[in-house]
């Protein structure tokens, strides 16, 4: 049986060096701390070797937007100054005027809405990240409990914040793979994926280091109707298990036992908006399809999407820009093609979501989070109750 686990050259995972003290707590070197900026110091990540939580429990998701007034006054009250650019005419808008950490509770509600509307919306001059981790979750705990990555560094005490430092090494990203990018929505293979996050990139490269986003309801809604109606109760797997194998292998934590669950590959959000469910990184197969029509199937609608340049936008990144978004409705991919000598760190939080649904009938029905017992796993079981957070 083939391992289950992708060899990511190591500018991905980043060359930066680790220091393991006593009590297994992993931090980053000296020499790699002194190539940050100083906004990056509060945000680095760290590990802890016995840091383990339990699998995720089903929750039902009220979503925000639903709360919120459709006018948006709250969000630009009328007596503000505001400059919207739209990246493309359906998706992402880049908003200056607003600081999103003087917001309140039914201004953070429009946000929602807004971002359920736009998919992607990226903020500029915002001193939400030198206001520190605290201020960042706290901002995004608005839109629900915070999700803790089951493999991803974070800071010390604020395990809600998925960091990654990538580059700062002299290897070829490209010596085994032509391209790395790799359209995802996070965490899909959750029984309640992420909805609204929040993403910056604190320490970016001189050159480069953008972030794609694709549209997942463009992506669906120019599939054929007949197609459209074909894949209504489809179900695909989304599995956690290589992500997992890949920290084992490259000697990181796994801090949460790997699950896969199905979800509908024509995904219905809350607002109402149909999107294509399915990325590459963790959608794994077709559920009752034969292996070679499942490869078939998921090859031409991931080729979709990473190739719809004409549902895409990119984020390029200055320093303290935030992009607020919606996870449920679009993929994203970092883009490498920094100088990989350069580190790059990005930090992320968000709110877990609902389970997804095909059919809104169906929102918020307890269901089983389906943890995986097969071989293809690595590692060791987490035992329950030996969960030490
Ligand atoms: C991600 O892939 O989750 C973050 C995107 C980025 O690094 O640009």
């Amino acid at each position: 049986m083939p391992v289950a686990y992708q060899n990511i050259p190591s500018a991905l995972t980043g060359g930066s060096k680790y220091k393991v003290d006593q009590k297994g707590g992993i931090t980053l070197d000296d020499a790699s701390k002194e190539k940050l900026n100083k906004q990056s110091i509060p945000y680095l990540p760290s590990w802890r070797k016995n840091e383990k939580y339990e699998p995720y429990e089903f929750i039902e998701y009220h979503d925000r937007a639903l709360k919120a007034d459709k006018d948006l006054t709250n969000l630009f009250p009328k007596d503000g100054k505001y400059e919207l650019e739209n990246l493309s005419p359906k998706f992402g808008t880049e908003i200056k005027g607003i600081q999103l950490s003087e917001l309140n509770d039914a201004a953070k509600d429009e946000l929602a809405l807004l971002a359920s509307q736009r998919g992607v919306l990226v903020f500029r001059d915002q001193d939400l990240i030198e206001k520190g981790p605290k201020a960042f979750t706290d901002f995004a705990k608005h839109y629900g409990e915070l999700h803790i990555h089951p493999t991803s560094g974070a800071p010390k005490e604020f395990p809600e914040i998925h960091s990654v430092l990538t580059g700062n090494t002299d290897e070829n990203p490209f010596s085994t793979k032509n391209s790395l990018i790799s359209f995802h929505s996070d965490v899909s293979y959750e029984l309640n994926p992420t909805g609204i996050s929040l993403l910056s990139v604190t320490n970016n490269p001189k050159a480069g280091g953008d972030t794609v986003f694709a549209d997942a309801r463009e992506a669906y809604n120019r599939l054929s109707p007949l197609f459209r109606e074909k894949l209504e109760d489809v179900y695909a797997l989304h599995t956690a298990v290589p992500q997992a194998n890949l920290a084992i292998v490259k000697g990181g934590v796994v801090k949460r036992h790997p699950v896969e669950n199905i979800h509908p590959i024509i995904r219905t959000t809350p607002t109402g908006d149909k999107v294509l469910y399915v990325n590459s990184a963790f959608t794994k197969s077709i559920v009752g399809l034969k292996a070679e029509e499942s490869e078939f199937l998921l090859k031409f609608l991931l080729d979709h999407i990473s190739g719809g340049h004409d549902f895409q936008i990119r984020v390029n990144w200055k320093p303290n820009s935030v992009v607020v978004w919606d996870n449920r409705i679009s993929s994203h991919s970092a883009i490498l093609d920094f100088d990989t000598n350069e580190p790059r760190l990005i930090i992320r939080a968000a709110a877990r979501a609902e389970r997804p649904v095909n059919n809104l009938a169906n929102l918020n029905k307890p269901d089983e989070n389906n943890v995986y017992e097969g071989p293809e796993y690595l590692g060791n079981r987490v035992e329950p109750g030996s969960a030490k957070a």
